[in-house]
């Protein structure tokens, strides 16, 4: 068969049996099957596939109709122009996402706090809920004096995200630490970025099959506000920043009012960005309090 002929097929496939995207994912199904970058197989619709590659096209096909996520079939998904591999360890990491990583980038080069001590020690950045590593590794390969804690409550993200360390050779300057939120940290840091489980509980079997069939429950679960990790997060955050620090929260659609005005009871400076979609997703903090100072160091709370 063509491989025209095979795309059509598959796209087909893939559409009656309820796959979004269809004509997209069975490309990326077959360029997977055929190992193909996408000018090549654009250029080589006419040739033929082997009885092989049609074999494992049907054994792919078969996964994406259970709803499987083309990138855990695939073992890959690109973020800030970089590949990385994932598999059901992790969440897949989201366009959106990448909003956090081009703050961060624009935050370090615009201000002179955080290049001097770019300049002195190196900056030291921290990656709570790493997952893949996607964040850390995305801010490591920018910002080459820069060394970033990433910590996972899950050793098996922990294990992925060591994988994509090693793969963009980051690997030691991105210790990976274990532990709840903050509580691995060794020692305060210039910047905390965060995107931790935020979906409430009550929204969680409204999501798409990929999503709630694949993709681990303690990346999306975020109790039964979708606050309860983010609310903890920024109560310690003020205990484990350096002077001058900042913090730079994602969110769910509809929660930046909220966590900006959690962030708000440490921070002086608070801002909202918007996703390309238009859409509140990162929150950010500069500007600690003298009283979140005085109430980290006493271990308070308030
Ligand atoms: C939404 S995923 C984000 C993964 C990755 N940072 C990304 O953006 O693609 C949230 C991550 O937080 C981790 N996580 C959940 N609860 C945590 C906790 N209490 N402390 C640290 N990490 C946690 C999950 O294991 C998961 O890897």
């Amino acid at each position: 068969m063509k491989v025209g002929q095979a795309w059509k097929d598959a796209s087909a496939k893939l559409a009656a049996g309820g796959i979004e995207d269809a004509l997209m994912e069975g490309e990326l199904l077959l360029r997977q099957t055929l190992k193909m970058e996408r000018s090549e197989f654009y250029s080589g619709l006419s040739g033929e596939l082997t009885t092989s590659e049609l074999n494992r096209l049907k054994e792919f096909l078969t996964q994406r109709l259970t709803h499987k996520p083309s990138a855990y079939i695939r073992h890959v998904k690109e973020f800030y122009g970089l590949e990385f591999y994932v598999d059901e360890r992790v969440l897949i990491p989201r366009p959106e996402t990448e909003l956090l990583v081009e703050k961060v980038l624009e935050m370090v080069h615009s201000r002179l706090t955080l290049r001097q001590a770019q300049g002195g020690e190196g900056l030291l950045i921290a990656d709570i809920g790493t997952g893949s590593g996607a964040i850390a590794v995305a801010l490591a390969v920018n910002l080459p004096r820069s060394r970033i804690f990433a910590t996972d409550i899950s050793g098996e993200a922990l294990e992925v995200a060591e994988i994509n360390c090693r793969k963009h050779g980051v690997a030691d300057r991105v210790p990976l630490l274990s532990g709840d939120l903050l509580t691995p940290l060794p020692q305060p840091v210039d910047i905390i970025i965060a995107n931790l489980p935020y979906v409430p509980d009550s929204e969680l079997l409204n999501l798409a099959p990929e999503v709630r069939w694949y993709e681990p429950r303690l990346a999306l679960s975020g109790g039964p506000d979708g606050l309860e990790y983010i609310r903890r997060l920024i109560d310690q955050g003020p205990a484990k920043l350096k002077p001058g620090g900042a913090l730079l929260l994602e969110v769910g659609m509809g929660q930046a009012e909220v966590v900006a005005g959690m962030v708000h009871r440490y921070f002086l400076d608070v801002t909202v960005y918007s996703d390309l979609a238009g859409i509140p997703r990162v929150v950010g903090g500069e500007g600690i309090t003298q009283m979140s100072l005085i109430s980290g160091c006493l271990n308070l709370t308030f």
